[in-house]
């Protein structure tokens, strides 16, 4: 069964490529390189024994995704194709509105042309901004998020939405807390390209003296140790729900068009938790700098992930500890390749 994977050379796409291969899935990825590098291609093949087919162009590029279509008998989708730092996304919105949305929008015409169901949809946290109360579950209501990113992914679940009810298609939408870690191989991992949005691939950077300090954004939250307090998931984890949503949705014959799953380990730890759990973890010191908060920040998030575990048969089963752990194997593994 072949299921195609936009974004699959990227962060959680590449994870999840692995996974799918490893349960005998074919996989044909498109991505556009802007975010990753072709050696993940490689990397996956060499923890897999398995080539995936790959085809480095734009989603936007609608004539060359129709060519894909033409030459794959495709089953399903993973779409992780997108822009993802939120910061970023602040001073290039119609960036972030046009390639997140049209590559979406440009994918589903071909689903819907060729009548293919079965599309999984990366979504995040985001879109529930500062909920009221913890942990938070799926019938949480949703707040407009801050960042033009935030916004992107809310508008693409209600896009998917109306795809699914109109024509029938059973979409999943995987909402991710805070994906962390690499591959047990330490050939996968966040590839950190310029300076680093989030906490943890900035903590490593900083442990192995590429970064001089960590700026902790903010240490007056309402908090115990007053930074800001997030979930934080194992991405093989991650990865492995991706392969659970996708077998419930092909071998389940369910009535539901609409899935909605919060991914998560159901547990918060602060910035400084973190910053302490990697130290303790790898044995290094990561110095850091108390700064001011990050505008668009919010306090406290993490998951009621329940559902998942109900009906996926998923659940997270990496301690923070472990996930660190591998992070530093992978900023070791960058060395050996000077990036
Ligand atoms: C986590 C905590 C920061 C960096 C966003 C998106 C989410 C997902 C992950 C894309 C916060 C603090 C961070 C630093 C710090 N999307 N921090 N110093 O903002 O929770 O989530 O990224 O992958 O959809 O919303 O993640 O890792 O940026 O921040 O103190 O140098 O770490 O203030 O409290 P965030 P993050």
């Amino acid at each position: 069964m072949t299921i195609l994977v936009t974004g699959g050379l990227g962060y959680i796409g590449s994870h999840t490529v692995v996974e799918l291969l490893n349960n005998n899935f074919e996989v044909v990825i498109i991505d556009d390189l802007s975010n990753t590098e072709r050696f993940i291609l490689k990397n996956i093949e060499e923890i897999t024994g398995k080539k995936p087919i790959f085809y480095p162009f734009d989603l936007k590029r609608k004539e060359l995704l129709k060519q894909v279509f033409d030459a794959h008998q495709i089953e399903g989708c993973i779409h992780f194709a997108a822009y993802k730092a939120v910061g970023e996304s602040q001073v290039k919105p119609i960036d972030y509105y046009e390639n997140n949305l049209f590559s979406l929008i440009n994918l589903l015409q071909e689903m819907k042309e060729r009548n293919i169901s079965n599309f999984i949809f990366s979504s995040s946290c985001t879109v529930y901004g500062q909920a009221d109360t913890m942990p938070i579950d799926e019938n949480t209501p949703l707040k407009l998020p801050e960042s033009s990113y935030g916004k992107t992914k809310q508008m693409g679940e209600e896009i998917l939405k109306d795809f699914a009810i109109a024509h029938q298609k059973k979409v999943t939408l995987l909402r991710y807390f805070n994906p962390i870690g690499a591959h047990p191989s330490a050939k996968l991992g966040e590839l950190p390209i310029g300076i680093p949005n989030n906490l943890v691939p900035y903590v490593m950077q900083t442990a192995a003296g590429i970064r001089e300090k960590l700026s902790v954004w903010g240490n007056d939250y309402p908090t115990e140790d007053g930074t800001a307090i997030r979930d934080y998931i194992y991405v093989v984890d991650l990865a492995k729900a991706h392969v659970k949503a996708l077998q419930k949705l092909i071998f389940e014959n369910s009535e539901t068009v609409i899935d909605i799953y919060n991914l998560g380990t159901g547990k918060g730890s602060s910035v400084l938790e973190v910053v302490h759990a990697f130290e303790k973890a790898n044995d290094v010191a990561v110095p850091y700098q108390i700064c001011e908060r990050r505008a668009g920040d919010i306090t406290i998030a993490y998951a009621n992930a329940d559902k998942a575990e109900k009906e996926l048969g998923w659940k997270s089963e990496t301690s923070l500890e472990e996930a660190l752990r591998t992070v530093w194997q992978w900023q070791k593994y960058l060395e050996t390749r000077e990036i």
